[in-house]
């Protein structure tokens, strides 16, 4: 058993030992504060409602969701309120990576588990008992292999919608396509801007690429199917054509349901998924600190990729009625 595992069974079984006393007390409601980044993507409402669905009062549990409308100070501010009322367990969606160590170790003061979710931070993982979430370096190297593939030696001339400034989804599938890219000099990363996330961020930025670069790019990659909705509506007033049947190629993230009907109508080409199905398995770690027993500090939740019909990818399934119809987000 290593260092992690003990410090974190330290922490389950005085969470044990807590629900035994609120037991004693005639209240066995479980306690949990979720610090949620916001509600800037399709992806966001849908992780929400999961974690509304599995931390119900039916399932025992009385959870307080923040939304911290990506506001680095709220959040700070959510989790120190969850920290005062003394709840049984916090979890935090991290908005940005970096700055968590006071608060994390505020928590850790006052015996309360952490668990993070979706995103990564920086921080030594003493700080907190467990992480939940998805790889998402290997999301951007997933879309660069898709789109070497695709390419397969021709020149790219490329634009990057990135998602919000100093969160982990967007600093690791920067960094991940970056990691192909690396190896192909046919490759131009023409430029790079934020869209936070966001509709509206995606085509306000894809709006300014055009006016910079017009006619020079061939490959958009938006870090998530908001900015590639947005950033569609901005080609589509420009007469600009993407997708199977256009001249641009259009990379999203998240695969949400309606980002995967974009991808069946051959809009998107490629669309590697985010998945926000989460709660559960978070539920399942906080059962085990609950119970005393060992539980896993670092799970991770698998994705995959879509591509638009008529086009395979040994990186990607292609898109079909029967694969949209089993998205329900
Ligand atoms: O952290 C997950 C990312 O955050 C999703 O890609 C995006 O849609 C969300 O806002």
């Amino acid at each position: 058993m290593n260092k992690k595992m003990i410090a974190a069974l330290g922490c389950g079984a005085l969470a044990a030992s807590m629900m035994t006393m609120t037991a004693m007390a005639g209240e066995d409601v479980i306690t949990v504060g979720y610090a949620q980044v916001g509600h800037e993507s399709d992806w966001r409402t849908a992780n929400t409602q999961n974690y509304q669905d599995v931390f119900s009062a039916e399932n025992g549990f009385d959870l307080q969701l923040v939304d911290c409308d990506n506001d680095n100070a709220a959040q700070l501010e959510a989790v120190r309120n969850f920290i005062s009322q003394q709840l049984d367990y916090i979890i935090i969606a991290p908005i940005q990576s970096a700055g968590w160590d006071t608060v994390l170790q505020e928590a850790q003061d006052a015996g309360i588990p952490v668990i993070i979710a979706d995103r990564e931070i920086e921080a030594d993982a003493s700080l907190y008992d467990a992480w939940v979430g998805t790889n998402t370096t290997n999301e951007g190297i997933t879309a660069g292999n898709w789109l070497a593939e695709t390419l397969d030696g021709a020149e790219a001339n490329i634009l990057t919608i990135e998602g919000s400034v100093g969160a982990s989804a967007t600093l690791g599938r920067t960094d991940g396509f970056a990691q192909v890219a690396a190896d192909h000099s046919e490759w131009t990363l023409l430029d790079s801007q934020s869209g936070d996330f966001t509709q509206a961020g995606g085509q306000e930025v894809m709006e300014s690429f055009i006016k910079s670069y017009e006619g020079q790019f061939n490959v958009v990659i938006c870090q998530n199917d908001n900015e590639a909705y947005g950033a569609m509506d901005a080609m589509d007033a420009a007469g600009i054509t993407y997708g199977v049947d256009g001249d641009v190629i259009l990379i999203s993230f998240d695969a949400t349901h309606d980002g995967l009907q974009y991808t069946l109508d051959g809009k998107i080409n490629c669309n590697v998924e985010c998945n926000p199905i989460q709660a559960e398995t978070v539920k399942g770690v906080i059962e085990k600190m609950q119970a005393g027993e060992e539980f896993e500090t670092t799970t991770l939740v698998e994705d995959q990729a879509f591509v638009a019909p008529g086009i395979t990818s040994e990186y990607a399934t292609t898109m079909t009625d029967e694969v949209l119809a089993g998205r329900a987000y």
